[in-house]
C-alpha cells in the first residue's frame, strides 16, 4: 500500500472514532436510574461521606467519562469497582457522567494549621523548582475546566486528594496522558506539601 493511502485510512479511522464518541450524548435523568449501585460508596447524589471514596457530584462530564472508560478498561485500577462497569454501554457511561456532572458538590473544612502552606502552593506553585501553580488548570476556586477535562477539585475529601497525589508521584496512577502532566507535577511535591494541598483543597470553593 502506498503511504498516501495509509495516511488517508488512518485519518478516516480517527475521524470516525471521534464522530462515534461525539454522537453519544448523556441523558442525566436516564443516568440517575443507572447509579443505584454507585450510591453505596459515592453517595446517592455523588457526595460521598467516606473520605476514601471520592465525591463525584459536580465533576466535569468530560473528566468523568474519561475516568469511567479507564476504570472499565483497567487503565486506572480501582479495586473497589472491579467488574461494576463491565456491563455498561457507551450510552450508560455517558448518561451516568451527565447525571453526576449536574449535581452540586459539597465542601468540607480545611485544617487551619495547613491552610497557608496549601494555599501558597495551590496559587503560586514553587518558582525555584519550576512547579506550576495548580490554579492554571484547576482554576483559582478549584472548579477545574470542564471543557478541557481538567477535574474539579474544590471540596474533595483530603484523604482522597492525598492518595491521588501520592499515587501520581509514585507512578501508581498513570492515566494522566502522554504528557504525564500530573506525574511530573507530583514529583516535585513532598509529603508535607501533599498534606497541606489536600487540606486546602478540602475547604476550597
Ligand atoms: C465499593 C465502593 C465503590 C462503588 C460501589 C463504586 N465506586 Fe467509584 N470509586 C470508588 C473508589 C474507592 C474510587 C477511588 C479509587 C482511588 O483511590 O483511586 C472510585 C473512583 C471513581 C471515579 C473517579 C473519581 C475521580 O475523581 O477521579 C468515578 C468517576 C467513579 N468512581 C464512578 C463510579 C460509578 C459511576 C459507580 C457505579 C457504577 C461507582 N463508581 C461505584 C469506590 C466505589
Ligand atoms: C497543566 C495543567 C495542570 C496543572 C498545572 C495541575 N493539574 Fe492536576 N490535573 C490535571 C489533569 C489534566 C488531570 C486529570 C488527569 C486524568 O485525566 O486522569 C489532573 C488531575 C488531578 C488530580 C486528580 C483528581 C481526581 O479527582 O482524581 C489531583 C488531585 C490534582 N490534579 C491536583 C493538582 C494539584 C494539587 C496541582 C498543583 C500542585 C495540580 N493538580 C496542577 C492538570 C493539571
Amino acid at each position: 500500500m502506498n503511504k498516501l493511502l495509509v495516511s488517508m485510512l488512518l485519518a478516516l479511522g480517527i475521524c470516525s472514532s471521534v464522530q462515534a464518541a461525539e454522537t453519544v450524548v448523556g441523558d442525566a435523568t436516564a443516568g440517575q436510574a443507572k447509579t443505584a449501585v454507585c450510591g453505596a460508596c459515592h453517595g446517592p447524589d455523588g457526595n460521598s461521606m467516606a473520605p476514601n471514596f471520592p465525591k463525584i457530584a459536580g465533576q466535569g462530564e468530560r473528566y468523568l467519562l474519561k475516568q469511567l472508560h479507564e476504570i472499565k478498561d483497567g487503565k486506572r485500577v480501582v479495586l473497589e469497582m472491579t467488574g461494576l462497569l463491565n456491563n455498561l454501554t457507551e450510552q450508560d457511561l455517558a448518561d451516568i457522567a451527565a447525571f453526576y456532572a449536574g449535581q452540586k458538590g459539597s465542601v468540607g473544612a480545611a485544617d487551619p494549621n495547613l491552610v497557608a502552606r496549601g494555599e501558597a502552593l495551590f496559587r503560586g506553585g514553587k518558582l525555584d523548582q519550576g512547579l506550576a501553580a495548580c490554579t492554571g488548570c484547576h482554576s483559582p476556586n478549584g472548579s477545574g475546566n470542564a471543557q478541557a477535562g481538567f477535574p474539579h477539585l474544590g471540596g474533595q475529601h483530603a484523604d482522597y486528594i492525598k492518595k491521588q497525589l501520592t499515587a501520581f508521584r509514585e507512578g501508581e496512577r498513570t492515566n494522566d496522558g502522554d504528557t504525564m502532566v500530573m506525574r511530573s507535577i507530583a514529583a516535585k511535591l513532598s509529603n508535607k506539601d501533599i498534606e497541606a494541598l489536600a487540606q486546602y483543597i478540602q475547604g476550597l470553593h
